[in-house]
């Protein structure tokens, strides 16, 4: 097997089964909900299907599997990058077949054309970005990153809203304030919250690990805070520096789709991951903020005042910020299956 984003020498003389196993092993360093990595893959031939696997939903904060279609939409996203970086020109299905919903995507490829550049550059950044959790350096965006991320949300029929005017920025803001005090007093939000943040030293593959939050929220003004992953432990990263600094919130935007179905979060989750690729390669960083849309009330009133009716399905900031945090994944042999036929 090809290790993790390591590119083949010549990618003519790899099997159609190595090919499976390299757009895996990249297409797993996709962003997902609490990092509930909530995806399967089985290839037979050249063809690999996307699976959701409903088992790692959350019941509690997603029982729609909104979010964890969007998850599996990013790793669709990857998944085709990474042949792409092999030159193959990938065909994609979503959804296949009405009878399997949790069947997210199948992907076949044969024809080859060179990869761009741009696909090489975001290819790169897979295993390099990671979800930010604090407040942003003093430092504006380089120019035309936003244009660029926009761009790339409009790809998949999405709409990345840059939420610039002062009150509308205060008023997501608050609508994310008030998620996180209603989630914190809800205790099988928090419970459920509690099984994806293991404690520090943990041997999980999986869930939001101590190393990728910081220990001391860091307040912004308007401020978002984050999730409480720590739950009372104290756990995270200890600040970078013990200076105070001014911190800025970034640039809060909404990624939006005209409908709401699997379909939309799947083509929303291909958005936010060329979003945050694109963001990664110059050289900014993205915070993500779901909590208000895990609240029917606060996401109808999101939808209505903030974006033109259009449905969210996620709330970003995008800044500058020399990271700190980690992340952890599963190997790809547990999510991917070969040789089989078989789409469920
Ligand atoms: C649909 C979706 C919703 C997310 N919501 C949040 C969120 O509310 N707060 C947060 O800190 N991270 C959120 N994330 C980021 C995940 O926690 C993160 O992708 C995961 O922990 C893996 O870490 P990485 O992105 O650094 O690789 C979300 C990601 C996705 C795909």
């Amino acid at each position: 097997m090809l290790l993790d984003d390591e590119q083949p020498a010549s990618p003519g003389s790899l099997t159609a089964e190595e090919i499976a196993e390299y757009a895996v092993t990249a297409a797993v360093w996709a962003p997902s909900v609490h990092n509930t990595q909530p995806w399967r893959f089985t290839a037979a031939g050249q063809q690999i299907s996307l699976h959701a696997d409903a088992a790692r939903q959350l019941r509690v904060a997603d029982p729609d599997g909104r979010e964890m279609m969007i998850s599996c939409g990013a790793a669709l996203f990857t998944a085709r990058l990474a042949l792409r970086s092999l030159d193959f020109v990938p065909q994609t299905t979503v959804l296949p077949d009405p009878g399997q919903p949790l069947l997210v995507a199948r992907v076949s490829w044969g024809r080859r054309a060179a990869r761009t550049e741009l696909e090489q550059r975001l290819f790169g950044q897979v295993r390099q970005r990671r979800t930010h959790r604090s407040g942003f350096d003093v430092v504006p965006l380089p120019p035309g990153l936003l244009a660029a991320l926009r761009e790339g949300a409009a790809r998949y029929g999405a709409v990345l809203r840059i939420v610039a005017d002062d009150g509308r920025r205060a008023a997501l803001a608050a609508a994310v304030q008030q998620a996180e005090q209603a989630q914190r007093l809800d205790g099988e939000r928090v419970a459920e919250l509690a099984r994806w943040a293991p404690a520090p030293g943990s041997a999980r593959a999986d869930g939001v690990p101590p190393e990728s939050y910081p220990a001391r929220p860091e307040h912004t003004d308007p401020d978002f805070p984050g999730r409480d992953f720590a739950h009372g432990h104290g756990w995270g990263l200890p600040p970078l520096s013990t200076a105070p600094w001014p911190r800025s919130a970034g640039v809060a935007a909404l990624l939006t789709t005209a409908h709401d179905g699997p379909v939309d979060w799947i083509n929303a989750g291909q958005a936010l991951q060329r979003i945050l690729l694109t963001a990664s390669t110059g050289g900014a960083a993205a915070a993500l903020h779901t909590q208000p849309l895990e609240f029917g009330w606060l996401r109808e009133s999101i939808r209505t005042g903030l974006s033109d009716g259009a449905y969210p399905q996620l709330v970003l900031r995008f800044g500058m910020v020399i990271q700190a945090a980690a992340s952890v994944r599963r190997p790809p042999d547990d999510v991917l299956s070969t040789g089989s036929s078989e789409d469920s």
